[in-house]
């Protein structure tokens, strides 16, 4: 069992929290009542290593060129694209969930990020892609089996799409034989991830890599760029 003082050593040894912490926005995680709610869950320090490890790879996009629109793909609560949002003001950010329950309130407090009640496995998600201009950035935290799937042959059809990173979560239905090799050493987690890498088209460029920094055992990303 871990206790509060093994994840307070673990939380100051990793890097995105620490970066994290020295951000001016993360102020507003204590201050501004909205934004506070989403520290109360116990979550909070896994879901920030999560949002800081994808948006650690999208930023050099967003500083170079703010008119890049990001997708967070089943955002959840929104926690990705409320840091995104945040840390790059000048760029739109649409988070795409089909579940209404969640307290997204704090979305009010946001000018240039939207919430999006879709299913991404609609013509309509398709859609809103297609029409989110020339210049579209896909991001996915743990989207489970054919999630990922349906992600990856959204990158694969759309040329606005120019760069995406997902962090694939459980695993669907996948030719394990193929993939056996992977999965005796490295586990089913592994293998899935790799049969998502082989689905991505070849002339894309694709890097598919563990990143210890994301405290979660679901910690591999791929990185899609239309170069
Ligand atoms: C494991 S959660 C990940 C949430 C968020 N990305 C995060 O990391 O905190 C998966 C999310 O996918 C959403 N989801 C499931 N099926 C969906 C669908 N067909 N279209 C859109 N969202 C869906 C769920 O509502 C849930 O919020």
């Amino acid at each position: 069992m871990t206790t509060t003082n093994e994840t307070q050593v673990k939380e100051s040894q990793n890097a995105y929290i620490r970066n994290f912490k020295r951000l001016r926005i993360a102020k507003l995680f204590e201050t501004k009542e909205e934004f506070r709610k989403l520290r109360r869950k116990n979550t909070f320090w896994k879901e920030i290593t999560e949002a800081m490890g994808v948006r650690e790879r999208i930023k050099d996009y967003l500083i170079r060129d703010p008119e890049y629109v990001v997708i967070d793909v089943c955002s959840g609560k929104g926690f990705l694209s409320t840091l995104v949002a945040l840390m790059h003001p000048k760029s739109k950010v649409i988070a795409v969930d089909l579940d209404t329950s969640a307290d997204r309130e704090h979305f009010k407090y946001l000018k240039n990020a939207e919430f999006i009640n879709m299913d991404i496995m609609s013509e309509d998600f398709e859609k809103l892609v297609r029409e989110a201009g020339d210049k579209v950035i896909l991001t996915g935290i743990h989207l489970c089996r054919d999630l990922s799937e349906r992600f990856i042959d959204i990158v694969n059809r759309n040329e606005n799409i120019k760069y995406a990173v997902l962090v694939p979560c459980c695993e669907g239905k996948f030719p394990r034989e193929r993939y056996q090799f992977v999965i005796d050493e490295l586990g089913v987690y592994a293998g899935w991830s790799l049969y998502l890498k082989d689905k991505v088209r070849e002339d894309l460029k694709v890097t598919l890599k563990r990143d210890k920094k994301i405290i979660s055992p679901k910690n591999i990303v791929l990185e899609i760029e239309r170069v």
